[in-house]
């Protein structure tokens, strides 16, 4: 585990923290060990320093399309040709403060860590189709075009991000924080009720936010919806319980212990939302399915009511137990 980019991946607090192992992909070895960066927001992130040129520009433009999504390729723009997102959230609905904010998934120091390789295509992706991905799930839409202005907007604010950045630095405060998750199930109904107190109050009674304008006025939502058609799909890492657990703890409302935490987002993976077909494509090499991926196939025999609602702790000793027969035949061995 001496190669920066698998480094990373094991530090990444996100995806790898309660699944199985990292990538084992062969990455060339650096002559030097990583650097450990710790990311923060600053005056570095401010556009106002940016001169107005060509890149200036399309930073500028990257910035407005991570914070108002939704009314430049929002399902609701005029063009239908510009209708990629097929939803009304904005990228900073997760990715918070424009992706400056530490531990929000902030788009700080990613352009340092791909192109990487990821479980869930079981390949390297480019930071391009790191975007894609989330176009495809978070947003419910679909790929924008890599030479699309609007690709190259957003690769070229991650750009200006990272610059401070390494390339295969580790960073601290990339991702979300982690979390333990409690050692038994998650409980909907108990969430359903710290979800009437705590989250209703901007989120509405059925998730459905509070939209800034009308229905059609490609405004988004002064609070985005956290489930129902016009929020993320099925295929989202927020439809993960313990990714949803994560974001609600540290970065909603931060009174809440890590067991309602863990009740809250099994409240929320359990409300209907939009479906992404082709769920079963996913993490091809099952030896490294995240537990909480709650979509078949299931490789280790458990329920998938325990897939998405835990207790997760068995679930990742018997995936350590299977990795090794998971992974005869594939070449990884
Ligand atoms: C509903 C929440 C949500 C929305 C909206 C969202 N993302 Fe994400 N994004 C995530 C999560 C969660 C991850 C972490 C990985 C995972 O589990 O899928 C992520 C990861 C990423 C990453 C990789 C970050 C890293 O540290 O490796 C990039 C880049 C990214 N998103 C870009 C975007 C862009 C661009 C948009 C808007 C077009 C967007 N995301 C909208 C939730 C969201
Ligand atoms: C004070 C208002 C407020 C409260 C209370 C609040 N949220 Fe949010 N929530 C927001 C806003 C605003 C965003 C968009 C991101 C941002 O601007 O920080 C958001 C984003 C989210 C998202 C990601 C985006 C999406 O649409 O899915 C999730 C998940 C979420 N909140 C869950 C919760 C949960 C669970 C609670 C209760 C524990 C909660 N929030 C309480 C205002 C609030």
């Amino acid at each position: 585990m001496n190669n920066t980019i698998s480094a990373r991946l094991a530090c990444s607090a996100l995806v790898f923290f309660f699944s199985i192992g990292s990538s084992g992909a062969a990455q060339p070895s650096p002559q030097s060990k990583p650097e450990t960066v710790k990311i923060g927001s600053s005056d570095d992130y401010d556009l106002n320093n940016l001169p107005d040129d060509h890149y200036g520009r399309l930073v500028r433009y990257g910035k407005k399309l991570t914070d108002e999504t939704y009314a430049v390729i929002g399902p609701e723009v005029k063009n239908p040709k510009m209708r990629y997102a097929g939803n009304n959230l904005a990228c900073s609905s997760c990715h918070q403060e424009s992706g400056t904010l530490v531990n929000a998934i902030p788009f700080i120091g990613v352009s340092a860590v791909f192109p990487q390789y990821r479980p869930r295509e079981d390949d390297v992706s480019t930071i391009e189709e790191r975007i894609n991905g989330c176009m495809q799930r978070s947003m419910n839409g679909r790929a924008l075009p890599f030479d699309s202005k609007e690709m190259k907007a957003y690769v070229s604010y991650m750009h200006f991000l990272s610059r401070a950045i390494p390339i295969g630095s580790i960073m601290e405060g990339s991702g979300l924080k982690p979390i333990k998750p409690p050692d038994r199930a998650a409980n909907p109904q108990a969430g359903g009720q710290l979800f009437a107190r705590n989250c209703v109050k901007c989120h509405g009674a059925e998730g459905q936010g509070e939209r800034t304008g009308k229905i059609g006025d490609a405004q988004g939502y002064d609070v985005p919806p956290l489930w129902g058609k016009d929020s993320f799909n099925d295929g989202a890492g927020m439809n993960r319980l313990l990714v949803a657990m994560r974001f609600t703890k540290h970065n909603m409302v931060k009174a809440l212990s890590d067991d309602q935490a863990y009740d809250l987002a099994a409240y929320i993976v359990s409300q209907p939302r939009p479906h992404k077909t082709n769920l079963d494509k996913d993490f091809p090499a099952r030896w490294n399915k995240p537990v909480d991926a709650a979509f078949p196939p299931y490789v280790d025999g458990a329920s998938p009511e325990q897939h998405k609602y835990g207790p997760f702790g068995p679930l990742t000793e018997k995936m350590k137990e299977l990795k090794s027969s998971l992974m005869q035949g594939t070449g990884k061995l």
